[in-house]
């Protein structure tokens, strides 16, 4: 196996971080690799927010769902789609007035806009994953910076056409020795398919769930009645607090990013 492959399969997502923080030049080195990633149109449809106050880390461990160890990474980058760059961009390079002059429709930014500033970000950010992690900084996605928009808009000043789509605690790990079992994932037939997409029957999710029911059970205890991962999965994470507020705090997004 090649370095690039080995890197990429023996990263794991790491919660617990030594003190030692990062240098500039390896800070250098992942923004680097960041802006490298391929970019819809090569427009860079993101911003990052380095989060170097310590306060601010502290409530972001409160607004993502109480999660301690944000505090304790000492390189937070939280990931926004950002149309805002180039809209605001089009108003200063009077983009509009010449469409009008050449009669060619105009709009504001869009859902579309939206999902394609998403794509861009989270392929950016994953550079950056795959960079510190050549380097021996490990990191772990915070999906719950999505939750909490009106708070995280006002903490960040964030203005309309940006959402914080992803947050990475970066850090060099806290214990030497790593457990070496990685988290299982599915097999490809369950993922992969050809030509068409293939919805999977209750004999299939038996199969596809058989060899991994006593690994998820054994890494996260299910909570009291739950018999399978199906019913492990809907009570623990569907129906969590947290999912309901990332789905109101995503709505109260997308209300303001179309409202024109
Ligand atoms: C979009 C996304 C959001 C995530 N959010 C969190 C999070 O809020 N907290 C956390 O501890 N891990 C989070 N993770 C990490 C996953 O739990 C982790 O990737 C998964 O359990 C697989 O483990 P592995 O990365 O070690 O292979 C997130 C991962 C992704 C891709």
């Amino acid at each position: 196996m090649n370095e690039t492959l080995k890197i990429i399969n023996s990263r794991r997502s790491t919660r617990a971080f030594s003190d030692r923080s990062l240098s500039n030049e390896e800070k250098e080195m992942i923004y680097q690799a960041t802006f490298r990633a391929p970019s819809a149109g090569n427009m860079m449809l993101y911003s990052i927010i380095e989060v170097e106050d310590q306060a601010l880390k502290e409530k972001l461990v409160e607004t993502c769902d109480n999660q301690p160890f944000i505090a304790k990474s000492p390189f937070v980058l939280v990931f926004l789609a950002d149309y805002q760059r180039w809209w605001d961009y089009y108003q200063v390079s009077g983009a509009q007035a010449k469409a009008m002059e050449l009669k060619r429709p105009s709009r504001q930014p869009q859902v579309g806009d939206l999902m394609l500033s998403c794509c861009d970000a989270l392929i950016a950010a994953q550079n950056a994953v795959i960079a510190a992690e050549s380097l021996g900084i490990h990191s772990c996605y915070i999906g719950d910076i999505m939750e909490n928009y009106e708070i995280h808009r006002d903490l960040f000043n964030l203005p309309k056409y940006t959402f914080p789509i992803a947050m990475l605690c970066f850090g060099f790990p806290k214990h030497e020795k790593i457990k070496s079992e990685l988290t299982p994932r599915f097999q490809p037939q369950y993922i992969v398919f050809k030509n068409q997409y293939q919805r999977l029957d209750q004999e299939k999710f038996q199969q596809m769930y058989f060899h991994l029911e006593g690994k998820f059970m054994k890494i996260d205890p299910p909570p009291n009645g739950a018999e399978n991962v199906g019913q492990h999965n809907y009570l623990r994470k569907f129906t969590a607090d947290f999912s309901f507020e990332m789905s109101r705090s995503v709505a109260v997004m997308l209300k303001n990013w179309s409202n024109e």
